[in-house]
């Protein structure tokens, strides 16, 4: 059973690989050594001479956000950065080896990206690029935080599990959880990554319901033990009308669960951000504040508990 310091490792580690990716861009595409000659933004852009001219200017504030760059009259200025990467040997045994493929994948999808956004080398659409996110939902890495969701929202047999934006791999393992006298329920927007769900709940006769829908359409019907929102929040825009949704679908003492790199939690996580905006769906990691401050303004009356930082339960009392 994974714990949440295994989870929070791994995000940390994500992002400082993400952060020396962001340096060997900007040094492979001539980026610095244009700073260096603190141009304005728009002579930079000019000069790099890279056509998609919208991934640059996320790529320079990217850079801002993590005081690589700063902005002093009009002018961009490296500001002599230096970054150490460092990994406590307590952490040693908790890194887990298979994602970091699947972001060298990612990391190289930029260079396409630069080209034009909608290079057939970007493999982040949730439809087109099913098989991608089915890899990177596989990996041990999204085990381990549906680990860590099953354990601080109770799972068991007989529970009521209402997962949204399910994708492909969790109606598997959630569904062996609840079992036949539980109910699980996976939403998701996109029917490519339910069809693979469906069909490996069908193959391993798992009871488990997929229903695609858009979670901004939620109606609250059923009530639930548990409402599972894993690295989704993220791709939502008009978060505060799902987070209602999702804690007015919950019993009385149940819990939302929600694993995010929140942007409160960890540090230099914009790094991260850069990468994952190559889905054109990506807004940005929420932050726990906003959650919460959502759902007080909303009148619910619920506790809060952080079995670590990217995990955020919220129970309704
Ligand atoms: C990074 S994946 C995470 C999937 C799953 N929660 C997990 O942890 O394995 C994000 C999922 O959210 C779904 N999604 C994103 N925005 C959505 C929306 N507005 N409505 C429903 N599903 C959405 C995507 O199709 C995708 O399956």
């Amino acid at each position: 059973m994974s714990s949440p310091r295994v989870v929070d490792t791994n995000i940390d580690h994500m992002v400082r690989i993400a952060i020396l990716q962001i340096v060997s861009l900007g040094t492979k595409h001539g980026i610095f050594s244009l700073l260096a000659k603190e141009p304005t933004l728009q002579e930079l852009l000019d000069r790099v001479g890279l056509p998609n001219r919208a991934l640059l200017v996320k790529f320079v504030s990217t850079l801002q956000d993590l005081r690589i760059v700063e902005v002093r009259a009009g002018r961009l200025h490296l500001n002599g950065f230096s970054y150490t990467l460092e990994i406590p040997p307590d952490k040693y045994d908790l890194l887990l080896p298979d994602w970091v493929s699947i972001h060298e994948e990612i990391y190289r999808m930029v260079d396409y990206a630069f080209i034009t956004p909608t290079h057939p080398h970007i493999l982040m659409d949730f439809d087109k690029d099913a098989d991608f996110w089915d890899m990177r939902m596989s990996t041990s890495f999204a085990r381990a935080y549906r680990e860590v969701m099953a354990d601080v929202a109770d799972l068991g047999p007989g529970s009521a599990v209402l997962d949204i934006g399910c994708g492909s791999v969790s109606p598997e393992f959630f569904g062996r959880i609840v079992g036949y006298d539980g109910l699980y329920l996976g939403l998701d927007y996109s029917p490519a990554l339910l069809e693979i769900a469906r069909s490996r709940a069908e193959e391993k006769n798992l009871p488990v319901s997929l229903k695609e829908l858009d979670a901004r359409l939620i109606r609250p019907v059923n009530e639930y033990d548990a409402v599972l929102m894993s690295f989704v929040l993220e791709y939502i825009p008009d978060r505060a009308k799902v987070l209602k949704n999702a804690f007015e679908t919950l019993k009385s003492g149940g819990k939302l669960v929600i694993v995010e790199p929140f942007r409160d939690a960890f540090e230099n996580v914009s790094a991260l951000e850069f990468f994952e905006a190559l889905n054109r769906d990506f807004t940005g990691f929420p932050t726990v504040r906003e959650v919460t401050r959502a759902l007080e303004k909303m009148g619910f009356d619920f506790k809060t508990e952080r079995p670590g930082r990217s995990i955020l339960v919220v129970e309704k009392v």
